[in-house]
């Protein structure tokens, strides 16, 4: 699966324009501030590496991100339609899911994920990007929440449990906060848990997306290889044209390919 360089550009927009409808001052203005900084990177960024995993191509970041704060947002209602306390803000609810993968754009000098260098598992395996070794093991929520600090973007005791908890029980540093059985030490919001949904539910529509599409062909899978890797059509002029002030080099490079 690949974004179009509209579809790329309008899901920046739409990214963007969470932060200045849903964060109030100064937040807003760190968080623009912060994403304009890093916009060459995040704009391009996949939401993960493999293809095996979700939205692993150009753009799948931002574009992983907007559903989940949309998903939040409607899972949030759902929520409070059954009765769940609403002991926490919607300002808290957003800036959570828009911020809850943030670790994944790597540290401030160096990208997590950059692409492949291997062309056999490129072929292969259809592994369009590697981990950059450059940068020191972090966690996907420990590395976005160090990042807000350095950044001098606070954020709250409830944002800072939701991003940190955000994989659920798939991971299990996250045990001690969701798998207490004393009351006292449970969750005091339901935001861990609508967030959690809200991303789960977002990256399984990425994979069917992605997926079942392929299992349609023949002997279940799709013969094309066209959506396997990075080298499919050449929509070289639209593509310009849309991403046309990217700087990097790399970014440049990879743009050619898609
Ligand atoms: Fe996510």
């Amino acid at each position: 699966m690949k974004l179009t360089a509209e579809q790329i550009s309008s899901n920046f927009e739409k990214f963007y324009n969470n932060i200045n409808e849903y964060i109030s001052d100064p937040r807003r203005e760190k968080l623009i501030d912060f994403y304009t900084k890093f916009g060459e990177r995040i704009i391009m960024m996949p939401a993960s590496h493999k293809k095996e995993y979700h939205n692993a191509f150009p753009g799948g970041y931002v574009d992983h991100v907007n559903r989940v704060v949309d998903a939040a947002l409607e899972i949030n209602e759902i929520w409070k339609k059954f009765g769940a306390e609403q002991n926490y803000t919607i300002e808290e609810l957003v800036f959570s899911a828009i911020n809850h993968d943030l670790g994944k754009m790597g540290d401030s000098e160096h990208e997590s994920y950059i692409p492949q260098t291997d062309q056999w598992r490129k072929d292969k395996l259809g592994e369009d990007y590697m981990h950059n070794k450059q940068i020191a093991f972090a966690s996907v929520p420990d590395r976005g929440l160090f990042l807000l600090q350095e950044h001098d973007i606070k954020y709250t005791f409830n944002e800072m449990v939701a991003i940190q908890t955000h994989d659920g029980l798939y991971d299990p540093a996250n045990d001690k906060y969701l798998k207490s059985y004393m009351p006292e030490t449970k969750p005091r919001t339901s935001l861990p848990f609508i967030l959690h949904q809200a991303d789960m539910m977002a990256a399984r529509v990425e994979f069917e997306k992605e997926w079942l599409p392929k299992f349609k062909g023949e002997n279940g899978l799709d013969k094309s290889k066209e959506n396997f890797t990075l080298n499919g059509n050449k929509k070289q002029a639209t593509k310009n044209k849309a991403l046309g002030s990217i700087k990097s080099e790399g970014l440049k490079n990879m743009l050619d390919k898609l």
